[in-house]
């Protein structure tokens, strides 16, 4: 059975959707420990009501990114995980991080990427008056949610639409292909490679799977 390790920094609603695919056998593995930043993290008591391991380590205790990032891959680390899960994680990870997880690290975003990476995704779509939004399961390498995109759901946006009506639509579509994703990784169908993503031997498109 393979591990997985999911770190979070809310409710977890993405955390809950692979504690799900787990249980129902959708995905052939184990969580093996649910890690976050925010001591607050909804999440984390979802988490522990399931009876799944979890750490906090609270980044206001570290005076950089690196002594953070270095702090948890030693937790991460005793944990020994395939693949490591980044749902709703809200810190910008350096190398120190990346590196050792590399082409064993995914992301959620909820955007069509390369279209509005950072904060605030919903309300800049609405701003630019998108006709469509959606959320993309990326690779994450060092560049900010630049990494090489895995799949996209698209979602319409709807006359009246609000950031969170929005939101609401894509969240459903994000607990659909995150678990997808990740099957595929440690199925070992899908791998990191320097010329991107590749599924099943072929390079998947720059904007991944649709
Ligand atoms: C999700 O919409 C996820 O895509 C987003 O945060 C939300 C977390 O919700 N992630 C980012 O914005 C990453 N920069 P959840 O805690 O219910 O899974």
């Amino acid at each position: 059975t393979k591990r997985l390790a999911i770190l979070i920094s809310g409710r977890g609603s993405n955390m809950q959707a692979f504690i799900d695919a787990c249980s129902s056998g959708v995905l052939d593995a184990e969580i093996a420990l649910v890690l976050s930043n925010n001591p607050d993290a909804g999440g984390l008591a979802r988490a522990a009501e399931a009876g799944i391991p979890t750490a906090c380590i609270n980044h206001r205790n570290y005076d950089s990114r690196e002594t953070f990032d270095a702090a948890m891959v030693a937790e991460l680390s005793r944990h020994d995980p395939d693949l490591v899960i980044l749902a709703g994680f809200m810190r910008i990870l350096t190398p120190v991080f990346i590196e050792p997880f590399a082409g064993k690290l995914l992301n959620i975003h909820p955007s069509l990427l390369p279209k509005y990476p950072g904060l605030n995704t919903h309300q800049r779509a609405l701003d630019a008056g998108d006709s469509e939004a959606g959320v993309t399961v990326h690779f994450v390498t060092p560049e900010l949610d630049g990494g090489p995109p895995i799949i996209q759901a698209r979602v319409p946006v709807e006359t009246g639409d609000t950031a969170a009506t929005l939101a609401a639509r894509v969240i459903v579509q994000e607990h659909v292909i995150y678990p997808i994703a990740a099957g595929w990784v440690l199925q070992g169908r899908l791998r990191l490679t320097d010329k991107g993503a590749v599924l099943d031997g072929q390079p998947l498109p720059p904007t991944g799977v649709d």
